[in-house]
Order: C-alpha cells, then sequence, then structure tokens
C-alpha cells in the first residue's frame, strides 16, 4: 500500500461519516444543516482536503462514497426540513375566508347636508332646478333688488357681516332669486340652498351661520294655491303626512301677500307645551307672492307673469325633525352627537 499523506491516514473516516450522517439527520434547522455541509463538505473540510491529497485508489473511492453518502444525506434532509417549512407556513398563515371581514368605521354626510340633499331631491322631483347662490354679496343685490327700504333694519352692520364698502356676507339666500331672474326669462322654477351669515349671538335656536333654501317659480297665472300646494308637499315629504300646516299673514318687502308658515308642533301635536310655546304651532319659514316691484326691478313683467317665493332654515327643519334641543350641535364637530344620525 503506497504511502499515504498524513491527514488522510489520520482520520477514521468510517467514523467520520456515521459521525455525520447522524449529525444530519438530526439538524432541526437549514441553518444548522447548512453549517454541517460546510463542516462535512466545505473546501476546508477533512474529507475535502483527504480528497485532494489521496493517491491510493482504493482509498480514494472510499473517501468518495463517503462524500457521496454526506452529499446524499445532506440533500435529503433538506428537503425534509424545506417542506417541514412549507407545512409549518400553511399551517400558521393560512386565511380562513369564510371569517366574517373586520368592518371599518364608515362615515356619512352630516344631518345638514342630508337635509340639504333632500330637499334638493324633492324639489327635483316636481320638476325644478338647482341653483347655486352667492355667499358674498353686494348691498344692492342683498337690500335693494329685494325692494328693503333704504333705512330697513336688517341692513344695519348690527345685523348684515360688511365685508367693506357695499360688500356683505348675504343674510339670507333671496338674493339667488333676484341672480335667476336677471340670468333667465319666464318660466323660472328654481331653488338655491346654502350658507347665511347674520351677527347673531350664539344660543339654543341661533347661530351665525346657518342654511336657508331658497325657492321662487314664475310662470304665467301662478296664485297663492301653488304657493300653499308646494309648501304642503314639502312639508308632508320632510316631516310626514300627519304634520298639519297653517299660513298666516306676515311681511316682507319682497313679497306681497307675504305668509308665515307653521307645521303643527311636533312634540305635543297641537295640545300646548314648551317646544311650541304653548301655541301648538311651529314656525317653519318665510313664503309669499313675489312683489311687482321686485319683478319689475329685472325686467319681468307683472301683468304678463307672477310667482311666490319661499325661504326656509335647514338647520331648523333638522332640529324639528329630530326633536334636537340645540341648534349649535349641527356646528360643533362632535362625532359622538353626529353619529346619531
Ligand atoms: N329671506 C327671508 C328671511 O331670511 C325668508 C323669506 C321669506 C324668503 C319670504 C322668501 C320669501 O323668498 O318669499 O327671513
Amino acid at each position: 500500500m503506497p504511502d499515504e499523506p498524513d491527514t488522510v491516514a489520520a482520520v477514521d473516516w468510517e467514523a467520520l461519516q456515521h459521525e455525520a450522517l447522524a449529525a444530519i439527520e438530526a439538524a432541526a434547522t437549514l441553518a444548522v444543516l447548512d453549517e454541517l455541509r460546510v463542516q462535512y463538505l466545505g473546501r476546508k473540510s477533512a474529507l475535502k482536503l483527504a480528497l485532494r491529497e489521496v493517491r491510493d485508489r482504493e482509498t480514494g473511492m472510499a473517501l468518495n462514497a463517503a462524500r457521496e453518502a454526506i452529499e446524499a444525506a445532506v440533500d435529503m434532509r433538506q428537503r425534509e426540513l424545506e417542506r417541514a417549512e412549507l407545512d409549518r407556513t400553511i399551517r400558521e398563515d393560512k386565511v380562513d375566508v369564510t371569517l366574517p371581514g373586520r368592518l371599518r368605521p364608515r362615515g356619512h354626510l352630516h344631518l345638514t347636508t342630508q337635509v340639504r340633499r333632500e330637499v334638493e331631491d324633492i324639489f327635483l322631483g316636481m320638476g325644478y332646478e338647482v341653483v347655486d347662490g352667492r355667499e358674498v354679496e353686494t348691498t344692492h343685490y342683498l337690500f335693494d333688488a329685494l325692494n328693503m327700504a333704504p333705512n330697513h333694519v336688517t341692513r344695519s352692520p348690527l345685523h348684515t357681516f360688511y365685508v367693506g364698502g357695499d360688500t356683505v356676507l348675504r343674510s339670507e339666500t333671496s338674493p339667488s332669486q333676484i341672480h335667476t331672474m336677471e340670468a333667465k326669462q319666464p318660466p323660472v322654477y328654481i331653488v338655491s340652498l346654502g350658507r347665511c351669515y347674520r351677527r347673531d349671538t350664539p344660543d339654543a335656536t341661533h347661530y351665525p351661520i346657518f342654511h336657508q333654501v331658497e325657492g321662487l317659480a314664475i310662470d304665467r297665472g301662478i296664485t297663492l294655491a301653488d304657493l300653499k300646494g308646494t309648501l304642503r308637499t314639502l312639508l308632508r315629504q320632510l316631516f310626514g303626512a300627519d304634520r298639519e300646516a297653517k299660513f298666516v299673514t306676515h311681511f316682507f318687502p319682497f313679497t306681497e301677500p307675504s305668509l308665515e308658515v307653521l307645521v303643527s308642533c311636533f312634540q305635543c301635536e297641537g295640545a300646548g307645551c314648551s317646544m311650541c310655546r304653548h301655541s301648538g304651532w311651529i314656525e317653519i319659514g318665510g313664503s309669499g307672492m313675489v312683489d311687482p316691484n321686485v319683478l319689475r326691478f329685472v325686467g319681468y313683467d307683472p301683468e304678463e307673469v307672477s310667482g311666490f317665493a319661499f325661504g326656509w332654515g335647514l338647520e331648523r327643519m333638522a332640529i324639528l325633525r329630530h326633536g334636537l334641543p340645540d341648534i349649535r350641535d349641527l356646528w360643533a364637530d362632535d362625532l359622538r352627537f353626529l353619529e346619531q344620525f
């Protein structure tokens, strides 16, 4: 037997293979297996070094057989561990598609916006058009064109916000009537909804910002009966069929005659309570037949056409419908309140 270098002769290869196979089979993780691969088959492993130096064929074959056995064991163990790893992932990361989904909180429209859209829908259903207005107005559109006397009280800076000169924040949506009639010829059937501003101190029924719906119908032969029929329809759709409506005379500079609309009290059904100040009726808004002066201002002929108009507060509608105690809640941005509607 030719002389073998020391490294080859010094090792009991059978024992080494035995030890390697046992260790590989016991490897619990891929990382451990990788270390064993380096240890027994790596470039600096005893086996690889020996294979490089071996001269005698028989020993060479034995060492190669050992190498192949160890390689096969590593490959097999690797497949086992990979399969186990895959099984574990499938078991632990599985998605049960039959479980109910996680519900995310979902927002909804503000109560005032809900009422606004409802009113728009009611009038769209009656063939009206919804038109935009202007929140910043001139005293011409807010007062003069609406037939307000030069000394009318709402012209005072104590009531209306003046932005500068004759520029004002509108205190009502009525100027939308004028803009509409200036822009088109009769027939006119429009509603215009939006914010208004008044120098009011906030309390349970007042807030310096609020919303109104303005309505205007101008055509040949429009009468007070059309006004009443239209507004009764609005009331029934908003508040239900049982709600009684009553029209009482009033004064507005831009209508003649003018009518205040009242609805039977939501709380006491007419018997009298604190909500209706013991009258059984609650004011919902103003209305009237458009004053011939206003028609003339915009170049309409009051001998040819007539019409009615109305202006109601949206917050008031929301409050009445839900029996809310305080209008300020609608401006407080408090989710605990808003989420109820
Ligand atoms: N502009 C009135 C107000 O804010 C409401 C109103 C009354 C509007 C009668 C109208 C109307 O169009 O005809 O108090």
